[in-house]
């Protein structure tokens, strides 16, 4: 990496993160190998080394507390060092350690739990979302304490082990622990920046609601010869249901859905506009063959700022390879929702259930079940914090911010907002390409070992906001 004729941090720490680079690449990695997949109950042993190796960790560089928290879920990593005085203010910093399930694994180069750095990136499931971007954080305490002993401002971490499964154990923990959390800001790297040289602050995130609808039929698998043309097939009602869940607009259908949706203002909308990010860009970036949604709103808008429903994944009979002719007995369908301000993540599940129920026909019988759900983020921009941010930010990549919603979602985010009364720091370390949630998901490494300098910048700019 290039070393900045006036570097955005102390030169000694500076030059304690070049030559500490290697060793924490390979840490990194280290905690990378360990499939920490959240939603899939076989990984539950890897969930709890994944949560242990970054306890020690956090031993290791002088954080203290570090506790495993077991508060239902998957534990929760809580850590903290407080020694910068009452005066100082004190930054809550969440992540979360559990990934996506790495499927599908044929499309990988390489293998998503054997970390490999191709170029400037490093190639692994967890890379980029979330561990990698925590791990700046924690890395940013290490320099501190290492070349100086002290940190500026008081720091608590706390990371979870089920965000991508909905964290409902963080949800209801933390209303639990508001004196143990309290802080004056939380900064959450968990999003992305424009490009390697724009970063961007998210002041919105969206929420969700996710659950999976069955279509009964049949009371058992039947064969196609003998009944099919003469009872309803349960995977092609599912079809005709799910197809009526949007218009030919692109816009859902569900009664209700929309009825407490806050209308876009024109200044957002032209707020929005300025965010440089078009139709030309999301193909680039999707690889997909045209562009699709709801008309009458920008790419951004769809995005960012309007609720969506999307069918995650469907099956029934048979899938596997050959040939079996088979009227299967039930078909399900998993689906999960974006919501904006001010959608009640809570009535999404029974609105669905209700309108499916209406229409689908006496052949098939249809139910929905919720998984998980979430309301949608809206951060406030006009607080000192966030200059604190804008200015961590332009130290160390020249830029400043640019400002977005961003279609995602945190479920915690709104319980630190609301339950913490603090404002949230959505400082996104990663890229629009590092293939989240996908096949090949890698970290850019430039922008992590930036990142760890803007975690040291953020903390100094907090302690003189
Ligand atoms: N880091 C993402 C959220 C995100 C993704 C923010 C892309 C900005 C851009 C997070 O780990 C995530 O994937 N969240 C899930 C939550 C869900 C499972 C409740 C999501 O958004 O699907
Ligand atoms: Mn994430
Ligand atoms: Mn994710």
């Amino acid at each position: 990496m290039n070393r900045p004729d006036n570097p955005p941090i102390d030169p000694a720490l500076d030059a304690y993160l070049h030559s500490a680079e290697a060793q924490l690449l390979s840490e990194l990695c280290d905690w990378l190998r360990i499939p920490s997949v959240s939603t899939l109950p076989q990984h539950k042993e890897d969930i709890e080394r994944a949560a242990g190796w970054l306890a020690r960790k956090m031993t290791a560089v002088g954080l203290e507390n570090v506790e495993l928290i077991r508060s239902g879920g998957h534990p929760i990593v809580y850590a903290d060092w407080l020694h910068a005085g009452s005066d100082a203010p004190t930054l809550l910093v969440y992540g979360h350690y559990d990934v996506q399930p790495a499927d599908p694994l044929e499309q990988w180069t390489s293998p998503p739990f054997e970390p490999t750095v191709r170029g400037d990136d490093l190639v692994a499931r967890g890379a980029s979302d979330d561990k990698g971007q925590l791990f700046a954080h924690v890395a940013a305490v290490q320099a501190l304490l290492a070349t100086s002993g002290s940190l500026p401002v008081n720091v608590k971490f706390v990371v979870e082990g089920e965000e991508e499964d909905g964290s409902q154990a963080l949800m209801d923990y933390v209303p639990a622990a508001v004196e143990k959390l309290a802080a004056d800001a939380c900064l959450i790297s968990d999003t992305h920046m424009l490009s390697p040289q724009q970063p961007l602050i998210i002041y919105g995130l969206r929420g969700m609601w996710g659950g999976e609808i069955t279509v009964r039929g049949p009371a058992r698998d039947l064969h196609s010869g003998m009944f099919g043309g003469a009872v309803h097939n349960p995977n092609q009602a599912l079809c005709e249901l799910l197809a009526r869940l949007h218009d030919e607009e692109g816009r859902v259908t569900v009664p209700g859905f929309y009825d407490r949706v806050e209308p876009l203002s024109e200044q957002e909308r032209a707020a929005l506009a300025r965010v440089p990010y078009d139709d030309e860009t999301l193909l680039k970036e999707s690889g997909a063959p045209a562009a699709w949604g709801e008309a009458g709103f920008t790419v951004t808008e769809r995005i960012g700022a309007r609720p969506t429903l999307e069918i995650n994944g469907m099956w029934g009979g048979f899938t596997g390879e050959g040939f079996k002719t088979v009227i299967p007995a039930e078909a399900q369908a998993k689906v999960s929702c974006r919501l904006v301000p001010d959608q009640d993540s809570a009535a999404i599940g029974p609105m669905i259930e209700r309108f499916l129920a209406e229409i689908a026909p006496p052949t098939v019988e249809v139910s929905v079940r919720t998984r998980v759900h979430a309301p949608a983020t809206v951060v406030p921009l006009d607080v000192p914090e966030i200059g604190a941010a804008s200015r961590a930010f332009k130290r160390v990549f020249g830029a400043d911010p640019v400002f977005s919603r961003e279609g995602g979602s945190i479920p915690v985010a709104t319980v630190f907002q609301e339950t913490l009364d603090i404002p949230i720091l959505l400082m996104g370390l990663g890229l629009p390409d590092d293939n989240l949630h996908a096949p090949n998901e890698k970290l850019h490494l430039p922008n992590h070992f930036r990142g760890v300098r803007v975690g040291i910048a953020l903390m100094e700019e907090l302690n003189i906001a």
